[in-house]
């Protein structure tokens, strides 16, 4: 979603912000600005559409002697929520001096009632967003002395927020806060970079600082000063960030998704290194902590999490109850905490999270830590807000996932889901050679993957024959069900074929009703207790016209036999043959939209971590 970039040093800072802005445009945005320093005024510039034209537009707005000379400035990727994507509604907003600038991530939920009472102190908007109001309501507030208006003004929102705030009368800082909008500030030599992301700073430094809600904090070039609210110093401690600005580029692949794809072996790898017990066969988790006797007193898991993570939960609840014979639910985040759970010390709590910034499984977390509940987070971004709001959990090690699809956290998040019930069922009644064996099976999904990878070439010419059909049905049971659901969503997100997944024994309910001649379903009929009857609702489709398309197990020829086209898969037990199923839908969705021409590494409309409600 929205992205913020601040920097206050000693080169130019236009070139960081619109540097810092392209590494963030991953996120999902639809306009973008930036507000600069000039002397004793603040100069923005905004475009709607990409940081490219935002780019041109600053190129031909200022002159090059103040794009050499501006060492502060704020700037902002725009995903719109009040007020459509246009150039008025971007980012920065000033106030109604015109001497502050502020971006702001986040809803301010009570923008409607300050708006009117700044009104009615004359005060006159130009757009239609909460941020404005909030940036005039700094304005407002602003006595002499920019953090403590931007405090005074913070206390009188409700909602969420990150921002950046910098001001004409005070050039030498610039004013950050959190509240559920993550905030990082990286520490420089003689600069300092603020951003929403990592991936903005690690070009330039690996030295970090995470904000914690209600933190603001007065950056300079030398310093990060960081208090509460209520003006009292806090101590945040200096991380070290793990990524490299490289694993951020496409490195020769076409598309972010392509790229991440092919990473699949290597992340996996990572997910797993260091993680198997080959004596014991179990697993090692330290996130789950160290007592066996602890995760015996669990009487049921709940997963939350949202889309794909959605979906790798779903395939956990199978892991959890085939292997470690325990109740387990999956409930969709933004459902959970207005639901209001049933839920009290034994229940054992997972949230999954690609980001760890998803504003519903955040939400969860808290819920689930309010009800007393076990609570643990399954998420990739180091140091995000749900790793941090859980405290104790299970890193992925998927390394950064850009494209907004998302490929390798799925996988990762599938396989640590395995070992986390590996470990729950070795407590419990699974023995220890079936925990060898599944733990050596873990093992190769690696391998099991990159034979799917392979076969990229082959997969692509099968996607050729599905370019034209503007609907398609994903089936599938058992585990592979939630394969099908993930299915269908990778395929509508990128090439915006509108592709629903169903329980393939749900078809006949209801939605058969709209196979035509040649309508694509596409039949995730791998081998395992559910294959036949699955076999047995590709059948029915058959009758009814349907193009099927099968992933199958590898020399399964009864199940190649009822497929129009089929994409096989190695053989490998039932729980981990949903990984190498999955892929191969990732790569036949992937190469269906570069087929049809599609942007797919930013989709329309999508954003990579979902920020608001
Ligand atoms: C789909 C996709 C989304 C995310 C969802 C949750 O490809 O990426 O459905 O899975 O927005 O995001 P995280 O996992 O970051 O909480």
């Amino acid at each position: 979603m929205c992205g913020i970039v601040g920097y206050i040093g000693k080169v130019n800072a236009a070139s960081v912000l619109i540097g810092g802005l392209k590494r963030l445009e991953y996120r999902g945005y639809d306009s973008a600005g930036i507000a600069l320093l000039d002397g004793d005024r603040v100069t923005v510039s905004k475009a709607s559409g990409k940081v490219a034209n935002l780019s041109e537009r600053a190129h031909s707005n200022w002159s090059p002697e103040l794009f050499q000379k501006a060492t502060i400035g704020i700037a902002h990727t725009r995903w719109a929520t009040h007020g459509p994507p246009t150039e008025v509604n971007a980012h920065p907003h000033l106030d109604g001096s015109g001497g502050i600038a502020l971006v702001h991530n986040g809803i301010i939920e009570n923008y409607r009632s300050l708006r009117a009472r700044l009104e009615a102190k004359g005060d006159v908007f130009l757009s239609e967003t909460d941020t404005e109001v909030l940036a005039h309501l700094i304005g407002d507030c602003d006595k002499g002395d920019l953090f403590q208006a931007v405090c005074d003004a913070l206390h009188q929102v409700v909602g969420t927020f990150g921002i950046a705030v910098i001001s004409s009368r005070e050039p030498d800082r610039i004013i950050t806060a959190r509240r559920g909008s993550p905030i990082v500030i990286g520490v420089g030599d003689g600069e300092t970079i603020i951003a929403s992301d990592a991936s903005a700073i690690v070009a330039h430094t690996q030295r970090v600082i995470y904000l914690d809600d209600n933190d603001i904090a007065i950056v300079t070039a030398d310093a990060v000063d960081i208090r509460d609210l209520d003006n009292v110093p806090v101590t945040r401690e200096i991380a070290e960030l793990e990524q490299d600005a490289a694993a951020t580029e496409k490195g020769g692949f076409d598309h972010f998704m392509l790229k991440e794809i092919h990473e699949q072996p290597d992340s996996l790898a990572n997910a797993i290194r260091g993680r198997l017990d080959l004596q014991l066969g179990s697993s090692v988790l330290a996130g789950m902590g160290s007592s066996q006797r602890e995760l015996a007193e669990l009487s049921r898991v709940v997963m939350v999490g949202c889309g794909t993570s959605l979906h790798a939960a779903m395939v956990g609840q199978y892991a959890f109850e085939d292997l470690a014979d325990i109740h387990a639910g999956v409930q969709q985040a933004a459902e959970f905490r207005y639901r209001n759970p049933i839920l009290g010390s034994r229940d054992f709590v997972i949230a999954i999270s690609q980001s760890g910034e998803t504003a519903d499984t955040l939400a969860a977390v808290k819920e689930a830590k309010q009800k007393g509940a076990f609570v643990m987070s399954l998420v990739n971004v180091v140091g995000s807000t749900i790793a941090r709001e859980t405290g104790r959990g299970v890193y992925l090690h998927a390394g950064p996932e850009i494209s907004v699809a998302s490929t390798k956290a799925f996988t990762c998040q599938v396989s640590v889901l395995l070992m986390m019930a590996l470990r729950l069922g070795r407590g419990r009644r699974y023995s220890r050679d079936e925990g060898l064996k599944l733990a050596r099976e873990i093992q190769s999904i690696p391998s099991l993957v990159q034979q799917v990878i392979d076969k990229g070439e082959m997969i692509a010419e099968i996607a050729a024959k599905y370019l034209d059909n503007e609907h398609a049905f994903f089936i599938g049971r058992g585990p592979m069900y939630p394969v099908a659901l993930e299915g269908a969503l990778k395929l509508k997100e990128i090439s915006y074929i509108h592709a629903e997944g169903y329980h393939a024994a749900e078809l006949k309910h209801g939605p058969i009703a709209l196979l035509q001649e040649g309508t694509p379903v596409i039949a995730v009929a791998c081998e395992g207790p559910a294959k036949d009857k699955t076999l047995g609702n590709v059948e029915e489709c058959r009758a009814r016209g349907a193009r099927i398309l099968g992933i199958v197990t590898e020399g399964d020829h009864e199940a190649e036999d009822v497929m129009d086209d089929f994409i096989s898969v190695p053989r490998a037990h039932p729980l981990v043959a949903t990984i190498p199923a999955v892929v191969a839908l990732q790569i036949f969705s992937y190469h269906v939209a570069r087929l049809r021409g599609c942007e797919i590494d930013q989709p329309r409309n999508l954003a990579k971590s979902v920020t608001v409600e």
